[in-house]
């Protein structure tokens, strides 16, 4: 892969009413649920990302006609559940978690053996949270010794719905299961250990697909029905809105309008983060768009001061925390955040490597097992490593805005895989950014 570096000068503000790209969760649900359903689905505001591409491009490859991307449209031929043929290769996941737990699911329920294949970071990434409930419900897969890509997944396997409490608070868990729920023979139910996001519950019912919601923490699907076509609108990622609620937050004289935000109350924890931060956050024209609640963002500059971030917040703030963690080391006094062990297993380990940049730049950053322990302060300019890790790339670009010097941030090619058009629309909203290929 292409090596891409970001250079940042320091200082800037940003302003402008910006849309940015589709909801990652959102887009790969519906294509996976549009290639399973009868009909014709139409989407628009798809993401155009290498994840989401990693999903398409696996349905093509199991006989699924699909057209575009163009323009955030795409077409999908809905096959049926039953209507996916062998694909002649492994199906190349990428850098994509999403793509290969929901798509063990999926493909635990075929007749046909499916591998799954991903990049270095995804290789290393634990399988065995999807494997293990797999296996219960009857199906047969094999991973590497260390529960890692690459996966066999066997078809031909008759598959029995199970209860299952989540072990994690992993919405690629309950999702993979609840996907493979609809092969199964019986109802399928699992309980959450901590409220996490719920696209793939609220597309099935856009679907036509019943889905048993029995109390706050547990939900459940039974087999054997269908899904009848539809047309899904995604709205703006707020994960990927994050940056900018971030980047304004902390430059002065900053003023953005986010259009068409996803704000579905499992995703919103890093809004609650920041206002608790002390940040100037509004939440304008809420609506519903497709089942999902959407609305407008504006976000002002705001001084920031540090928090204990509480625990309930964290798994609704999952992905946010790299960005987050800007924000703190801009913010007056300390802010402490616990119950993230599961930063560690994402595209990096971003506990690590966020404490190792923000070190770099000059902020007294503690990595613990499960958070960080951030001392606000001033960035110094720099050099840090992405490794490879979207979310770390786009969060150290904004930390030029308060920065003494220029930012330069290695290993930024995998923003692709979320954030399409970043360097430009980050650029012309005000950020100093200039992308290298060195
Ligand atoms: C996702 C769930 C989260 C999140 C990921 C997308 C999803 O992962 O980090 O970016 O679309 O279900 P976990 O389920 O592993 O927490």
């Amino acid at each position: 892969m292409r090596s891409i570096r970001y250079f940042v000068q320091p200082g800037g503000m940003l302003q402008g009413r910006l849309r940015v790209p589709g909801d990652k969760s959102i887009s790969h649900r519906a294509i996976m649920l549009g290639a399973l359903a009868e009909g014709v689905t139409t989407i628009t505001g798809f993401l155009e990302g290498e994840d989401c591409l990693a999903t398409l491009n696996a349905f093509r490859a199991m006989g699924v006609h699909i057209d575009g991307p163009e323009q955030g449209q795409v077409t999908v031929h809905g096959v049926g559940l039953h209507g996916l043929y062998a694909p002649s290769n492994p199906l190349d996941m990428g850098n994509s978690g999403t793509s290969m737990r929901l798509m063990s699911g999926i493909l635990a329920g075929q007749a046909f053996d499916t591998v799954l294949t991903g990049d270095v970071s995804l290789s290393r990434r634990p399988m065995r949270r999807v494997t293990e409930p797999l296996t219960r419900m009857g199906a047969r897969i094999e991973a590497t010794e260390s529960g890692t890509a690459p996966l066999r997944i066997y078809g031909g396997q008759r598959l029995s719905g199970i209860d299952y409490p989540l072990p994690v608070a992993s919405a690629q868990v309950k999702s993979c299961l609840l996907l493979a729920g609809l092969y199964t023979d019986g109802v399928t139910c699992i309980t959450e250990p901590a409220p996490i996001r719920d696209h793939t519950e609220r597309m099935l019912e856009g679907f036509g697909y019943p889905v048993q919601r029995e109390d706050k923490r547990t939900v459940a699907v039974k087999g054997g029905g269908r899904l009848t076509a539809t047309a899904i609108d995604v709205p703006a990622d707020l994960s990927s809105a994050t940056f900018l609620l971030v980047a304004a937050s902390i430059a002065p004289g900053s003023e953005l309008l986010l259009e068409h935000v996803g704000v579905n109350p499992t995703r919103t924890g890093a809004i609650d983060i920041l206002r608790l931060m002390g940040a100037d956050i509004e939440v304008l024209n809420p609506r519903l768009a497709g089942g999902e609640p959407v609305a407008d963002l504006r976000v002002r500059y705001a001084p920031l001061h540090g928090v204990r971030i509480p625990g309930e917040l964290a798994p609704l703030a999952i992905d946010e925390f790299p960005a987050l963690f800007i924000a703190a080391a801009c913010a007056k006094g300390v802010t402490t955040l616990n119950g993230a062990a599961e930063l560690r297993v994402k595209e990096s380990d971003r506990i690590q490597v966020m404490a190792d940049g923000l070190t770099a730049l000059g902020i007294a950053a503690e990595p613990t097992p499960d958070g960080m322990i951030i001392q606000g302060g001033t960035f110094s300019g720099g050099m840090v490593e992405a490794h490879g890790d979207h979310r770390i790339a786009m969060s150290f670009a904004m930390a030029a805005l308060r920065a003494s010097g220029p930012v330069s941030i290695h290993d930024c090619a995998n923003v692709n895989t979320s954030f399409p058009g970043f360097v430009s629309l980050t650029h012309n909203a005000g950020l100093r950014i200039a992308e290298q290929t060195p």
